[in-house]
């Protein structure tokens, strides 16, 4: 199937990511969020990645005024949707938020379209279930940050069609992504080890057993872990590294469990870069 135009539904990180990553590589889309204040900031936040682009020599000045030109923003998801080959949903790590606008996509996307998640971490068959196209769900995975990380897991759901995997596939090569594909399980590939190794990093802070700088210090250096894992928990965000935990505790029991000194942090707003506060201040 051709793809013209791609859907970006959330102007978080990973939203405002895929939407400039989807342009620069030459795609038409549009991107949506709740309300003219969160759009903004969303939209701000893709330009950004553009000064960023540029900043790198990745692209022209007049590329990044092209680049800017082929997203249009809306607050209207029907809108968004209504011609789009592929839906993105890059939402907050909620089921019930998550299924609530995948039956708004359902009833305005067109029927042949292909309706992804990115989500973390949530079932996509659960997600499926509310649409009338399960076939077409799939679980289409960035990692943060999108222009520069190279990989894309593919979730299928227990319905999702060789096509829709076939069509994300070669999407996310035409967006120059790498991609491995995954049964539907709690965190997937990569949070189902990645959930366990910042958790431990915490419980290592909560214990008292070393400094947030000598445990990260430990991991750059000691395994080249090209940052630290508290200050990548602080850089995907506290509330999503909690969200991913509770799932995987959900799915697969206690050793899961988030820590207390992660959920404490989240409960008084310190979600990492995007609070100026978590496990460092910024
Ligand atoms: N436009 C175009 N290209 C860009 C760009 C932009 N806006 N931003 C970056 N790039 C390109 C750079 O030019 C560079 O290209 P090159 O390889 O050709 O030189 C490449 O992307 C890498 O970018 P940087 O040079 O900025 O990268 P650094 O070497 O400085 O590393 C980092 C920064 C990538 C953040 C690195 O510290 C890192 O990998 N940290 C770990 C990040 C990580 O693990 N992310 C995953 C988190 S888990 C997740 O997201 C899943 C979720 O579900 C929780």
């Amino acid at each position: 199937m051709e793809i013209n135009k791609i859907a970006v539904i959330g102007a978080g990180a990973m939203g405002s990511g895929i939407a400039y990553w989807s342009s620069f590589n030459g795609f038409n889309v549009s991107v949506t969020e709740q309300n003219d204040e969160l759009l903004k900031r969303g939209m701000q936040k893709i330009k950004d990645n553009v000064i960023t682009g540029v900043n790198k020599g990745k692209i022209t000045p007049k590329q990044a005024e092209e680049i800017m030109a082929k997203i249009k923003g809306t607050v209207n998801l029907a809108e968004a949707v209504k011609d789009a080959d592929i839906v993105i949903e890059a939402v907050f790590e909620n089921m019930d938020l998550k299924k609530e606008i995948f039956r708004k996509l359902d009833a305005s996307a067109p029927k042949h379209a292909v309706l992804a998640t990115n989500t973390s971490a949530l079932g996509i068959t659960e997600i499926a279930s509310v649409t009338k196209r399960p076939e077409k769900v799939v679980g289409m995975h960035f990692f943060n940050p999108v222009p520069a990380m190279k990989l894309v897991e593919i979730v299928r759901g227990n319905k999702t069609s060789d096509e829709t995997v076939k069509i994300v596939d070669d999407l996310a090569h035409a967006l120059k992504k790498e991609t491995v594909t995954c049964r539907d399980s709690p965190g997937f590939i990569v949070n189902r080890i990645l959930g366990p190794i910042l958790n431990e990093a915490v419980l290592l802070l909560q214990e008292g057993i070393a400094s947030r700088e000598d445990i990260d210090k430990a991991m750059t250096l000691g395994t080249n872990f090209p940052m630290g894992p508290l200050r990548l928990a602080d850089f995907v965000g506290l509330d999503v590294a909690l969200e991913v935990s509770r799932t995987l505790e959900k799915g697969f029991g206690e050793k899961f469990k988030p820590p207390s000194l992660l959920v404490e942090k989240v409960k008084r707003g310190e979600l990492g870069i995007k609070t100026r506060k978590g496990f460092y201040e910024y």
